[in-house]
């Protein structure tokens, strides 16, 4: 969703391009998450210099192309993914406020009274250039600016006035040599430079410049200059100490590094990523979560946990279900977040609340927590991306370290929150006696070779990526698991959904027969998940049952097997093979061919593989 992008500099001696340098080149590697117009400000010889545009942010550039110099010592910018207006230019951000266009303001979030205010600054003479519910915010800050001269105080008062959820930044041609900016309920972080300071909704804005980042908190106002940063409350008391902290990865990290696309490049860092989120949690046989900050007495008392999550995040819940059931016997929802909080779900003290998350900032998440949080639950957050909301404002937060995810479609951050979810289902098992340490040992001693595993199963990437090549022509794909493989048939068919574009629905295996059968035709290709031979027997024989229920109705079998099971072979069209582990832990291997099916399958389709259509990264708004 929309990016926001700030940048405080010194006074230039002459003419210099840096500060739209910086804000252009933040801009971009805010792209990831989703965006259909861009725009920035400066202030040039006291005024104020807009330049937006419609589409990628080349267009940007180009309109830019010749005057990137500028000597403001300042830069805003923002990528707007359109919620209130189609994405035109006069829509893009920044917006200018004030009668005289005195000020430029940019904004993520929504605001929900937006309408009334208009109605009472059209009054006023305000004159309104586009349909955005952002625009007002604009022109109130640039009044609330005449009165008070100084442009914290105006975005004090202007936000005071404001429902909704904001990240808002503000410029002023009589305030040249700072930034102010607000939020509420959207992300904002901030980046600290020599004699330079950055601003943006996540730290990828700043990250070639600076590593060295500052948390701003909920309701909290932030004055940028270059040489200092000063945050203050909505109510206006200063907060001595703001949260700082360092950014784990480089610039690096945000670039293809050689592959197409950035969601093949965060597919072939999984082993990477689940050796990083395994990384110094276990130490003599014995797990320590460090960051679990929630007295084990508490933890102890735990008599139901409850997962929020939505999409990708809320499948890895669906996989912790059976894990955390099975090691710690302690019954386990999982919960779409956005319906979460309409059913007024019973929560006490004795729940724990598991809120998965991969940006930390999905607003439908954010508030089933807080809503579990308001009626005495504790709050565990699962989280990729540090400085985020949902991990500050929960009790305790399991980071995945597995460094920034750029691709829409989540793939490292979905195998890291898998096994995020083992590593907490293993500590509540520790902390309350449910299974011995050396059951405990043995499962991490199982889990630290899953980064090979999952190695192995990346290196047969190109048969995967001949099969999608070949079928990319297909108009459905159906997907079919048992038990932890029905989550990971759930995901395999989000996969394709969103990035390819192609009908694809994921069941349990054991529903088939109850309606879904009913699709398959001739040539119908349908997935299925296989467990392994070894686990239950039972669950094993009945997913072979199933695929050949499948085929004797004209159905084309891609079967995700385990080595050496041979039972899949004579009902198989296509066998894509994973090495053996436990069943509990089968979802980190058998959804990798999954991933690269529906990659390989987009890219061959001309896709936009990274940034698929209506989707954004971080959903900001619910
Ligand atoms: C799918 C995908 C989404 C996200 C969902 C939650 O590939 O990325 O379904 O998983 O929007 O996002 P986070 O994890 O950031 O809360």
């Amino acid at each position: 969703m929309c990016g926001i992008v700030g940048y405080v500099g010194s006074v230039p001696a002459s003419p210099s391009p840096r500060p739209l340098e910086v804000a252009l080149q933040g801009l971009a590697r805010l792209e990831y998450r989703g965006y259909d117009s861009a725009g920035i400000a400066v202030i040039d010889d006291g005024q104020v210099r807009v330049a937006k545009r419609a589409g990628k942010l080349q267009n940007l550039r180009d309109a830019l192309a010749g005057e990137e110099d500028t000597t403001s010592p300042i830069a805003i910018g923002h990528t707007r993914w359109a919620t209130h207006g189609a994405p035109t230019d006069g829509n893009a951000h920044p917006h200018l406020g004030g009668k005289d266009d005195e000020l430029a303001l940019v904004h993520n979030g929504i605001i929900e009274n937006f309408a009334a205010l208009r109605a009472e600054l059209e009054t006023e003479g305000f004159v309104f250039r586009s349909e955005t519910d952002s625009e007002v915010a604009a022109h109130l800050v640039a009044r609330e600016m005449q009165g008070t001269g100084d442009l914290t105080d105006a975005m004090r008062a202007a936000v005071a006035r404001l429902e909704g959820a904001f990240t808002l930044l503000a410029v002023h041609r009589d305030a040249p040599d700072r930034v102010v900016a607000a939020r509420r309920n959207s992300p904002l972080v901030v980046g600290l430079g020599e004699g330079e300071n950055f601003l943006g909704s996540d730290v990828a804005a700043f990250v070639d410049s600076t590593r060295d980042a500052l948390e701003i908190g909920q309701d909290q106002i932030v004055t940028v200059t270059a040489d200092e940063v000063v945050v203050t409350t909505f109510e206006g008391e200063l907060v001595p100490e703001p949260k700082r902290f360092t950014i784990e990865w480089d610039v690096t990290a945000a670039q293809k590094g050689g592959h197409d696309s950035f969601m093949a490049k965060e597919i072939h860092e999984q082993a990477t990523a689940v050796a990083d989120t395994l990384r110094g949690r276990i130490e003599s046989g014995k797990l320590h979560l460090d960051e679990m900050s929630i007295d084990p007495s508490v933890l102890r008392s735990v008599d139901k946990i409850i997962v929020v999550a939505c999409g990708t995040a809320a499948n890895a819940g669906n996989v912790a279900k059976y894990a955390i059931e099975h090691w710690c016997r302690i019954p386990t929802e999982v919960e779409l977040a956005h319906e979460f909080r309409y059913r007024d779900p019973i929560v006490t003290e004795k729940t724990l609340v598991v809120a998965i998350s991969q940006s930390g900032e999905t607003m439908d998440t954010l508030m089933a927590m807080r809503h579990a949080q308001e009626q005495g639950a504790k709050v565990v957050a699962i989280c990729n991306t540090h400085g985020s909301t949902i991990p500050r404002e929960a009790d305790a937060a399991l980071y995945l370290h597995v460094g920034p995810e750029i691709a829409v479609a989540s793939t490292k951050a979905y195998l890291g929150q898998i096994t995020a979810c083992y590593l907490l289902g293993l500590y509540l098992a520790q902390v309350r006696g449910n299974l011995y340490p050396d059951e405990i040992a043995a499962l991490m001693e199982d889990l630290d070779q899953l980064p090979a595993q999952v190695q192995r199963v990346l290196d047969d990437a190109e048969q995967v990526g001949d099969l999608a090549r070949a079928m990319a022509d297909v108009s459905s794909v159906l997907f079919l698991g048992r038990h932890v493989g029905y989550p990971t048939a759930l995901e395999g068919a989000l996969k394709l959904k969103e990035i390819a574009y192609i009908h694809a629905e994921g069941f349990a295996a054991g529903e088939l027969k109850h309606g879904p059968i009913a699709l398959v035709e001739e040539g119908q290709p349908v997935f299925v998940i296989v467990p392994s031979p070894r686990g239950r027997d039972s669950l094993h024989s009945k997913v072979v049952s199933n695929i050949q229920e499948v085929r004797a109705r004209g159905a084309r079998t891609l079967v995700i097997a385990e080595d050496g099971d041979d039972d899949v072979l004579p009902y198989s069209d296509v066998v894509l093979r994973v090495p053996a582990t436990r069943t509990l832990f089968a979802p980190l291997l058998t959804v990798i061919p999954l991933q690269i099916f529906a990659c390989e399958l987009a890219a061959a389709k001309g896709l936009d593989v990274d940034q698929p259509r209506n989707l954004a990264k971080s959903v900001t708004v619910e």
